[in-house]
């Protein structure tokens, strides 16, 4: 699949998510680059006047920004008591609408604002659809720092090799937006997300790990057919 062809199918899935913003809606805005074109439309459709009195909720500084740059005005937990929609990306979708997150580190924020809404729409392309969690993508674990080394064994314990998540175009590790770090965990496979979760989050020292289970509604997959793009949904 071309780098142009998967773009296509990241905006085609934004701007079809954005589409179910409605007047009046409080959203949870995720992280990641598929999610950044929903924001985009969202942003859009507010100025264009096609729907009004929305706020949102960002997973990350990075939706924080986009947020700001495209003009959706913002609030956080402390202010709202409930979620109507939530939109945000994954890195794997299993059959049972499980996922896989974290790709872009922000998966703790994320799972709280997912978990708020009353809707949580994922958008994804064709190439994130897995029969079995954990067949592509590592699952991060967000750990605080003084952890690292103790947590790294108790998952190895678990069947994992895990790997320090190391920065791009920055030296040493990622740095969460709350100051943690991430381990990558890859596992030859994912039997059972629901224990996996909860076994995880039960070391000392993880504050979060990426597996969402249960939480999805609906997911939008960003598809090519026929060369052109289109939005097939899973409910
Ligand atoms: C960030 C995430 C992202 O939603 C996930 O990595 C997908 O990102 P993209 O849309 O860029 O593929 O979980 O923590």
């Amino acid at each position: 699949m071309s780098q142009d062809a998967v773009v296509l199918m990241k905006q085609e899935v934004g701007r079809a998510a954005a589409q179910r913003v409605q007047s009046n809606c409080i959203v949870g805005l995720g992280t990641g680059s598929t999610t950044a074109y929903a924001i985009e439309y969202i942003g859009e459709r507010l100025a264009k006047g096609e729907i009004s009195n929305v706020v949102g909720i960002p997973t990350s500084y990075q939706a924080e920004v986009l947020a700001r740059k495209y003009g959706i005005p913002l609030t956080t937990l402390d202010v709202v008591d409930h979620i109507d929609i939530a939109i945000d990306g994954a890195d794997e979708v299993d059959p049972h609408k499980n996922l896989i997150k974290g790709g872009g580190a922000a998966h703790t924020r994320e799972k709280i604002v997912d978990s708020l809404a009353d809707l949580f729409i994922v958008v994804v392309d064709s190439s994130k659809i897995v029969e079995k969690l954990g067949s592509t993508f590592p699952l991060p674990v967000e750990v605080i720092p003084m952890a690292v080394t103790p947590v790294m064994r108790q998952l190895e314990r678990l069947g994992g090799k895990p790997e320090l998540r190391m920065g791009v175009k920055k030296a040493g590790p990622v740095v969460t937006d709350q100051g943690n770090l991430v381990i990558d965990v890859k596992f030859d496979s994912i039997d059972n997300p629901a224990e996996l979760e909860k076994t995880i989050n039960n070391i000392p020292g993880v504050v979060e790990n990426g597996l969402f289970v249960g939480l999805a509604d609906v997911i939008l997959v960003g598809e090519i057919v026929d060369g052109k793009p289109r939005v097939r949904e899973i409910s």
